[in-house]
């Protein structure tokens, strides 16, 4: 199986990318016949979606179709998202429009929200209500927030970050794995060509 792990800040070398090191690793000690593929969006620089998408010139060619390709292959998404603004970031909801050939369909997806406060509960509320219609993602009924991010260390965390993240981190993935794992045969009967957007 093979899961993506996306960070969605717009910050090089961020706490999301801190973070979805960490999952990462998480993801591989809980099960070693795992495939990441890791998305820095920071890094990517992926523009905003807009009709030049369509001529496939320039980064609408090689790049953008071997990153749509890697996350057509996996099984299912991690997304670190930090909170800015009380909202998902640009880059985060951006990724939506880009993902428009069912690179996400019918796949589960665990919703990660990072603030270096007390946040973290506005992206969740905010991508839960909004990214599923046409992408038609599956998010987990589980997400996990991180707060006080800077202090996040796993096995050696700050004194602002609770004992139980850990097995809680790991009790989630354990569950997304299994999600992910099970709902493979939906896609047999998954029609895009005449539903492939949402009501
Ligand atoms: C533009 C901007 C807006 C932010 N707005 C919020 C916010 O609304 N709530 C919050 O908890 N933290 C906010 N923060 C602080 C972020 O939680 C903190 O910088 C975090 O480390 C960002 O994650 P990143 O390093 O992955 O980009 C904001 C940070 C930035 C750069």
């Amino acid at each position: 199986m093979i899961i993506s792990i996306i960070s969605a800040s717009h910050r090089i070398d961020s706490q999301s990318k801190k973070v979805s090191d960490s999952l990462n690793n998480n993801l591989l000690n809980l099960d070693p016949n795992l495939e990441t593929f890791f998305l820095d969006l920071a890094i990517s620089s992926l523009p905003f979606w807009s009709p030049d998408k369509k001529n496939g010139k320039g980064i609408w060619g090689k790049t953008w179709n071997s990153i749509s390709e890697k996350l057509q292959n996996s099984d299912g998404f991690i997304l670190v998202v930090p909170e800015y603004g009380g909202m998902a970031t640009p880059v985060a909801k951006n990724l939506f429009l880009l993902c428009g050939n069912g690179e996400f369909s019918h796949k589960p997806g665990l919703i990660v929200s990072v603030s270096s406060g007390n946040g973290g509960a506005y992206p969740i509320a905010e991508l839960r209500s909004s990214s599923y219609k046409n992408t038609h993602i599956m998010w987990i009924p589980e997400n996990i927030i991180i707060r006080n991010v800077e202090e996040f260390n796993p096995g050696n965390h700050g004194k602002n970050i609770p004992e139980w993240l850990d097995n809680r981190i790991d009790y989630v993935l354990k569950l997304f794995i299994a999600y992910a794992d099970n709902m493979k045969p939906l896609r047999k009967i998954i029609n895009r060509k005449d539903f492939g957007n949402g009501m």
